[in-house]
């Protein structure tokens, strides 16, 4: 068999002549033309998607749907509907039959990221598929036939999770006949001055931004560089230096700087550098946010318990029970600013007898609500005032039915 590694590069947009590279693509090349299941394993931002694409780009299923999940961003609760599909009345607002992911890629390929974070029973019948090409759609009965060829990813160490019994060890078995290793880029740093030209070269173009390029001595730091977010980090770096020095010949100087900067960031542990998927540090700021409310309801109750209020103090109204801060109020986009006159006016927004009847959901649901009338429906704006992302706010109005 004759593998060209640079066609396979090409159909991938992978850079790097690294033997490390070159050795991983001879892999690819190898197991891309069969319908082995394969396991990419390597650090976040190393290139794992990247890899899915390149197997899929050269096997014969190259012209049907490459379909890519990322395990690791849907709810537990409907993973399995999302993979496998669901009857008519299979659950509440199932008001129509639906085709999961491994559906929509039959013929295809199906790219399973962050395979690690799977829940112990999909993972079952994620067997069932690999070794059956079966599954059931959820409240259904019969079983379907599906030919989809399956890719899964992970930064785990899956021997690991099976000892912790996180994951199947018949799984684990099945996908690890085939595993390609994503380097990471310490492991690779010839091919920086190739991937920084590159990464350059597309930005600039692409941005309008004259491009004159890295001064050599400012590529050799970069070669000494940690860089923990691999190639994802590398790019992010290379394109944020074209930004902020616009047109310049980048330094050596200017280079020390940044990369200072983010030995910094990631000690300091800022979500946006940390190894952690976008998705994990969103549940986490909405954690939080949780917390935090549960923390002033307590507070409210406390206060309530030890304060009586005066008469004129209890002049708000009865009815509604609950009365949050009108529309019409301004609401700083800034969740700490103003937060002791909120606190001060606490015990305000709550109607006492409420108190232990009114849950998180429902307020959470009220304050969405005046928020998007107040901003007259505009998402965005309603995302930014209540510090939580466009998606979550999409996915709250979809829950609240608003
Ligand atoms: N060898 C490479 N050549 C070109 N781009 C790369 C390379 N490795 C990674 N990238 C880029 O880095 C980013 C992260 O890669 P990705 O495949 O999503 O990583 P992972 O799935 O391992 O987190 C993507 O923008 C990808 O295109
Ligand atoms: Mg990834």
């Amino acid at each position: 068999m004759i593998i060209d590694i640079e066609k396979i590069k090409k159909s991938a947009n992978i850079i790097g002549s690294s033997d490390k590279m070159d050795e991983m693509i001879f892999m690819v090349g190898q197991v891309a033309n069969t319908d082995i299941s394969v396991l990419v394993t390597g650090a976040s931002g190393a290139g794992k998607e990247m890899v899915a694409k390149a197997i899929h780009k050269n096997s014969k299923r190259k012209h049907e749907k490459l379909i890519t999940v990322n395990c690791a961003a849907i709810p537990s609760g409907i993973i399995e509907s999302e993979l496998f599909g669901h009857k008519k009345g299979a659950f509440t607002g199932a008001n129509e039959s639906r085709k999961g992911y491994f559906e929509a890629a039959d013929k295809g390929t199906i790219f399973l990221d962050e395979i690690g974070e799977l829940p112990l029973e999909i993972q079952a019948k994620l067997l069932r598929v690999i070794e059956q090409g079966e599954f059931i759609r959820v409240g259904d009965t019969k079983s379907e036939k599906v030919d989809t060829r399956i890719i899964a990813a992970t930064n785990r160490d899956l021997s690991k999770e099976v000892m912790s019994n996180n994951f199947r060890k018949d799984l684990y078995f099945r996908l690890k006949t085939v595993c390609i290793d994503v380097p990471s880029l310490n492991e690779h740093t010839d091919d920086i001055p190739e991937l920084v030209d590159r990464f350059g070269l597309e930005f600039t173009a692409k941005n309008d931004i004259a491009y004159k390029g890295f001064e050599r001595d400012s590529i050799e730091i970069m070669k000494n560089y940690a860089w923990p977010g691999n190639v994802r980090e590398l790019k992010n770096v290379v394109e944020s230096l074209l930004v902020m020095n616009r047109g310049e010949r980048i330094t050596v100087d200017i280079v020390q700087k940044k990369l200072s900067m983010e030995t910094f960031n990631a000690n300091t542990n800022l979500p946006v550098h940390v190894d952690v998927e976008s998705d994990k540090v969103e549940r986490e700021l909405i954690l939080k946010q949780l917390l935090f409310l549960r923390q002033d309801i307590n507070e409210i109750k406390q206060m309530i318990s030890t304060k009586s209020m005066t008469a004129e103090e209890a002049s708000a109204p009865s009815n509604p029970a609950l009365f949050l801060p009108s529309p019409q109020s301004e609401i700083s986009s800034n969740p700490h600013e103003g937060r002791e006159s909120v606190e001060d006016a606490a015990i305000y927004a709550l109607n006492e007898d409420t108190i232990g009847e009114i849950s998180l959901e429902e307020i959470e649901h009220e304050m969405i609500k005046r928020c998007l009338e107040k901003f007259k429906g505009n998402r965005r704006k309603t995302a930014e005032v209540l510090n939580i992302s466009e998606r979550t706010l999409y996915r709250k109005i979809k829950e609240y039915e608003i």
